[in-house]
């Protein structure tokens, strides 16, 4: 067969579930593949998979069962996406590569979700053998197949390569509604709609938006964790109602992927009694480690991101099983909800709105440590851009994210999303829905700590005056650490000799 002779465009290692999904998205947009992992099996399943879904047509996926035999099949210079997991299978791979003969010019994208510090050294330690491209990859498998959002970084020139592929593959949006476009059905392409695909910086910025992306989406997902939990425990209804309710919420303002999958995971039941699979998936959350980089990382940027650092929390929290089984028999909580029909149609409208402005807390959050990042590491970020790729294609995804893009365009360089006249009057208007629905969760005994964190952000935010006047008086009393005043020229120190009976206040 001729085809097996000509060289492939793009050469694919690792078919894992991302892996073979975004093969079969590349073949889609008329590029052909060499393909490669350890378990030839894995092979064998992607070329069964691209000849049954493209019955008649030209074969589009050719199997390799070596490095070697993946570098002699491509066109040079050669291109060759990984998607391997993050961290020390990265590194093997890229030195089977060099143990094959790859050349210097030969691009290597890393889709994984690999810590940005990794990266940056990487491209550092390869570029002599290779140039390391990174670009994450969200939107789970279905996006890996049908479009998902990319975060690529690193050599300019190794982009304007791949810039054509990545658009053609990525999720769209039109440009007028900022809608996602869909496409479901393999062998579709979509020609039109922006690109959910735009080239973020230089190495390791990639990365690090992705793994703000992951952070924010912790703080999304105990959000909506919280309020199906108000919801069920402290108004006592059920996944089907509770289903009803997310689904009503999902057509305004809310209207996500992610509150999407959460009805569609409400509804789903099992067994002859019909009962809800949520109630029976043991209640301990699993992570993989891009919402603590996150967290950690805003920790050592100093920007404040209680409510995603919360949720990781919350996951860790909730690994905590036996402890809260043995806690739950020992401390009490408040009496059960007493409320009329009436009250609880009101509180549920109280909670949209707590889960609206927290959301657009998180979100600032997000974006105010990606600014800071960008300061600290000296990249230039488009966050109109960045904010314009999360609207299709990534876990993420939502209508919010349209009025985001609309921000970061009136000011590219908005230091706070709470600043911008539309989030301001968002929180202003809702503000009050919000305060008097978390004291219904608390007063219900319900922990909704994302919801209150986030409340208390934007209360910290929002106050000109915070109590961190006492707080270096303190520091001042058993360290001498100084103080400025406020009534005195900005930068100059003062220290009172608290351990006199004088205790003179020092100019310094
Ligand atoms: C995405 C997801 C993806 C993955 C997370 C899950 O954007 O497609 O974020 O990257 O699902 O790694 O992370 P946890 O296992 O930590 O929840």
């Amino acid at each position: 067969m001729t085809q097996e002779n000509a060289l492939c465009d793009i050469g694919f290692i690792g078919l894992g579930v991302m892996g073979k999904n975004l093969v079969l998205n590349l073949a889609d947009n008329g590029f052909n593949i060499a393909a490669f992992d350890l378990d030839n099996e894995k092979v064998k399943g992607v070329i069964d998979q691209d000849r049954a879904e493209n019955e008649g047509g030209k074969a589009r996926v050719f199997g390799c069962s070596s490095y070697t035999e993946l570098l002699s099949k491509l066109k040079a210079p050669h291109l060759i996406v990984l998607s391997v997991p993050a961290g020390a299978p990265v590194d093997q791979v890229c030195g089977s590569l060099i143990g094959a003969g790859i050349q210097p010019d030969d691009i290597v994208i890393d889709t994984g979700n690999s810590l940005w510090v990794d990266t940056v050294a990487r491209e550092e330690k390869y570029k002599s053998q290779f140039i390391l491209f990174s670009s994450a990859v969200s939107g789970g498998e279905v996006g890996a197949r049908f479009g998902p959002a990319l975060m690529p970084s690193g050599s300019p020139y190794a982009w304007a390569r791949i810039k054509p592929i990545w658009e053609a593959i990525s999720a769209k949006v039109d440009p007028i509604t900022g809608k996602p476009i869909e496409r479901t059905a393999p062998g579709e392409t979509i020609e039109h709609g922006d690109p959910c695909a735009a080239y973020i910086g230089p190495a390791g910025a990639g990365h690090y938006v992705k793994m703000v992306h992951n952070g924010i989406e912790y703080a999304d997902m105990q959000i909506i964790c919280e309020a199906y939990h108000v919801l069920r425990n402290g108004l006592g209804m059920s996944c089907e109602e509770v289903a009803d309710t997310f689904e009503q919420w999902n057509r305004g303002p809310l209207d996500s992927y992610l509150m999407e999958i959460s009805v569609e995971v409400l509804r789903q039941t099992v067994g002859d009694n019909n009962e809800p699979l949520v109630d029976l998936i043991l209640d301990k959350a699993g992570q993989k480690g891009t919402g603590l980089w996150t967290a950690v990382s805003s920790l050592e940027v100093g920007c404040p991101a209680p409510t995603i650092s919360q949720a990781v929390y919350a996951r860790s929290l909730s690994s905590f099983k036996e402890i809260r089984q043995q806690a739950s028999t020992i401390l009490e909580g408040p009496a059960p909800s007493t409320l009329t029909e009436q009250e609880k149609t009101q509180f549920i409208s109280r909670l949209h709105d707590a889960i609206y402005c927290s959301k657009i807390c998180a979100y600032a959050q997000g974006f105010q440590l990606m600014k800071l990042a960008e300061k600290e590491h000296n990249w230039t970020l488009n966050f109109a851009n960045i904010a314009k790729i999360w609207r299709a294609g990534c876990i993420i995804r939502a209508v919010f994210l349209q009025s985001i893009t609309e921000a970061f365009t009136r000011d590219a360089d908005l230091e706070n999303l709470l600043l911008d006249e539309f989030f301001a009057k968002q929180l202003n208007l809702h503000q009050q829905n919000w305060r008097q629905s978390i004291a219904d969760a608390t007063l219900l005994g319900i922990p909704v700590g994302a919801l209150s964190s986030a409340l208390s952000y934007f209360d910290s935010v929002r106050t000109a005056v915070l109590p961190a006047n006492l707080l270096q008086g303190q520091r001042d009393f058993f360290g001498a650490h100084t103080f400025e005043r406020l009534d005195q020229t900005p930068g100059k120190k003062y220290h009172v000799q608290w351990s006199t009976k004088e205790r003179d206040l020092v100019e310094l």
